[in-house]
């Protein structure tokens, strides 16, 4: 079945004013503090390009690799490591930054996995939050949108490695089977 990016859910303008008031917030919380934000690869990517020149205040960047969904579209439930940290997390403010979080399984892995490095602190800072499929339940600080259960492509989100370059996230259409 050919699938397209559809109607818009959120525009490019209210992504970019809600980034905004993140930044504002994690430059407040953490205001001299040099805390690392580790970008969950690959969607949120973007989301965190944009997020770290929001920031008014020295911040580091580093990445993990996770991959729960694989080809599919729906959580298989085993999250995988793909790739670790370049660097320790022993004793730094960490916040990690995902692009959303669905049944929370991701999260959920990376917080035990993380906590088991021992950092002075560690929050969560999720661009999408859709959580009526909460399985997991996660601690989230800061989200920057609720959302309700659509397939959503653009800005990051993909379907089958597809439209994470679109500066919008749409809705894709038709929906996926699950
Ligand atoms: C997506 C998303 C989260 C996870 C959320 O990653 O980026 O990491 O799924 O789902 P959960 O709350 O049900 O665990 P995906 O595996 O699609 O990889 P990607 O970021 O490379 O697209």
């Amino acid at each position: 079945m050919e699938h397209r990016a559809g109607r818009v859910l959120i525009p490019r303008e209210e992504i970019a004013a809600r980034t905004v008031d993140l930044g504002r917030a994690l430059g407040r919380d953490f205001a001299g503090r040099n805390p690392l934000l580790v970008g969950v690869l690959k969607g949120a990517v973007i989301f965190l390009a944009d997020l770290i020149r929001a920031i008014p205040a020295p911040i580091g960047i580093d990445f993990m690799g996770v991959s729960s969904y694989g080809a599919t579209t729906r959580s298989s439930g085993a999250v995988r490591l793909t790739a670790d940290l370049s660097v320790s997390i022993e004793g730094r403010d960490v916040i990690i930054v995902e692009d959303i979080v669905d049944s929370g399984r991701t999260l959920g892995y990376l917080r035990r996995n993380f906590a088991t490095r021992r950092p002075k602190s560690l929050s969560v800072c999720v661009l999408l939050d859709k959580i009526e499929r909460r399985e997991v339940d996660v601690k989230l600080d800061y989200v920057g949108f609720v959302i309700p259960d659509r397939f959503v492509v653009g800005y990051g989100f993909d379907f089958g490695g597809l439209y994470r370059s679109l500066p919008d996230i749409h809705v894709l259409e038709p929906p996926p089977r699950v």
